[in-house]
């Protein structure tokens, strides 16, 4: 009878290769990963990767396109914390291309794009400011605009037992500013807020011009962010998603003109003459700007498009949370499986594949990185926070966020990004990929991110691995020992037996 390769090895469970390279395609639940050796701390744990050929991050989090996910506040957070964000395109394309410039021209701390009066607007305009955006310093320069010359500033106490809200501001605005020097830095201007004892500090350029305000609200969050993912420049990096159709060679004109750091094409099924040409095309004419393409589950989808010229692949059919295009489409692949062949084909050529869709907690982006990922693409686990798009609602007393996938019906009807991706744009019947609800407040992603990315470094401290880079290693040197579960495995695994418990919020599914 031949053994088993376990009990030829001295090791116990198996090699990748002996749980992926199966006739059924497995996911993140279907496996664990065996523990390993540990002599060192989860901080000593690097969790920096390459999420395409040329862009670095400090951790392997990247927020999916997705109108309920990644606009520029969400773009600018994960970038502050490490990560990058990718600008959805179901957006105008000179609205996704202000989105990208927000964050490029994001200063910490500065706020580059604050509400400008002019001496001209009245006291009500300063009330109206007030109620919408609930403050009330407001810096006012000669035409109203940023950029224009400085020329007073008025406060709540400049105006409140003012009878006359038809006031012209020329008459209640203080006229003796304290001010700091464009260039500036974050430490130096906190202190002269500080001493200043002023409400908003106005950042003018050597002609006195406004070009930035900090605000005394925001100094003690004020704080810098070691991880953050940014050019050499010192810009904050961000992507921007595009479809491969002719009509948005466009919008990738103008991506590329506001200084996106990576393109991802966007499309449900990537292995296609349309986006082998761009890719091509793309490479010729922008070299500098890498690009992701996708999405691809099997190895013979992925090696076109690296040969083609893409700098990453996005990986996944059919895992995502508001997905439905497995049972719509019947094409896909299962996300571990998918994660697997495409990560393991692409390391010969040294491009980095994302895992896209389906990460429901902390283990499954540790299991994705451990079955070859470079990083974990995030919807649903990222939507429902402070930062992505979208006003809180309520319903029975929960408080949620919405959150749809871009081949939903009614995302489709937006300004076409969903459609493209998915090839529907041009069809008289729309067939939906995905579905449209909504995901519980996760709160905000300051908190929520490092709260993520420590129990990853547990993970790797628990795996014996130091970085990602290790882990790859530990993976294709069959180190790294695998072993499916049963299904009853998998129960146990999970909270079980409790009447009732409380969930932390946040990385638990
Ligand atoms: P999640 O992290 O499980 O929520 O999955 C997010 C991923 O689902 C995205 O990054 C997309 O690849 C994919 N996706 C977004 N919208 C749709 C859709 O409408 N149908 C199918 N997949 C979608």
């Amino acid at each position: 009878m031949a053994r088993s390769s376990s009990a030829k090895s001295s090791l116990d469970g198996f090699p990748a290769s002996a749980i992926f390279e199966k006739d059924q395609g497995i996911t993140y639940k279907d496996f664990l990963i065996l523990p390993g050796y540990i002599d060192f701390a989860p901080q000593d744990v690097s969790l920096e990767t390459r999420v395409s050929r040329n862009v670095k991050t400090k951790i392997p989090l990247i927020s999916s396109p997705m109108d309920t996910v990644t606009e520029s506040r969400m773009a600018i957070t994960l970038a502050l914390l490490g990560g990058i964000g990718i600008i959805h395109n179901n957006l105008s394309i000179e609205e996704q291309a202000a989105q990208v410039e927000r964050v490029k021209r994001y200063e910490n701390g500065f706020i580059t794009d604050p509400i400008v009066l002019s001496p001209k607007n009245t006291i009500a305009d300063i009330d109206n400011i007030a109620q919408r955006y609930g403050f009330s310093g407001v810096p006012i320069t000669e035409d109203g605009t940023l950029r224009s010359k400085l020329v007073g500033i008025v406060a709540n106490r400049d105006v409140d037992f003012e009878r006359d809200r038809s006031l012209p501001l020329a008459k209640v605005m203080t006229t003796e500013l304290v001010t700091a020097p464009k260039g500036v830095s974050l430490v130096q201007a906190n202190e002269i807020l500080r001493k200043s004892k002023k409400g908003k500090l106005p950042i003018v350029d050597k002609e006195g011009r406004l070009v930035a305000l900090m605000s005394r609200t925001d100094l003690l969050k004020n704080r810098e962010y070691p991880l953050a993912t940014k050019d050499d420049q010192k810009r904050l990096r961000v992507g921007a998603a595009t479809s491969t159709h002719p009509h948005d060679r466009e919008r990738i004109e103008m991506l590329i003109a506001r200084g996106v750091d990576l393109l991802v094409i966007d499309s449900a099924q990537g292995y296609s003459k349309f986006q082998i040409d761009l890719l091509k095309e793309m490479k010729k004419k922008h070299p500098e700007v890498d690009i992701m393409a996708g999405n691809v589950v099997t190895r013979e989808q992925g090696e076109a498009l690296i040969k083609a010229g893409a700098d990453a692949l996005r990986i996944g059919m059919g895992p995502g949370s508001i997905c439905i295009t497995q049972d719509t489409m019947a094409c896909g692949r299962s996300q571990a499986t998918a994660v697997y062949y495409t990560a393991l084909m692409a390391s010969k050529y040294k491009i980095p594949v994302i895992a896209d869709g389906g990460i429901a907690n902390i283990g499954d982006i540790a299991k994705a990185l451990a079955v070859g990922a470079s990083a974990a693409m995030c919807g649903s686990l990222l939507a429902g926070s402070k930062e992505a798009p979208g006003d809180y609602y309520y319903e029975n007393g929960v408080r949620l966020k919405k959150f749809r996938g871009m081949a939903s019906i009614e995302a489709m009807e937006g300004s076409g990004g969903g459609a493209k991706r998915y090839n529907v744009e041009d069809q008289k019947i729309r067939v939906a990929q995905g579905v449209s609800g909504a995901v519980v407040d996760k709160g905000s992603l300051f908190e929520f991110v490092p709260y993520l990315m420590q129990g990853v470094r547990h993970a790797l401290q628990d795996m014996g691995c130091r970085d990602i880079s290790a882990l790859h290693k530990a993976l294709y040197a069959s180190k790294l020992r695998f072993e499916p579960r049963s299904l009853a495995a998998q129960a146990q695994g999970g909270v079980h037996g409790l009447y009732s418990y409380k969930k932390p919020i946040i990385g638990a599914d």
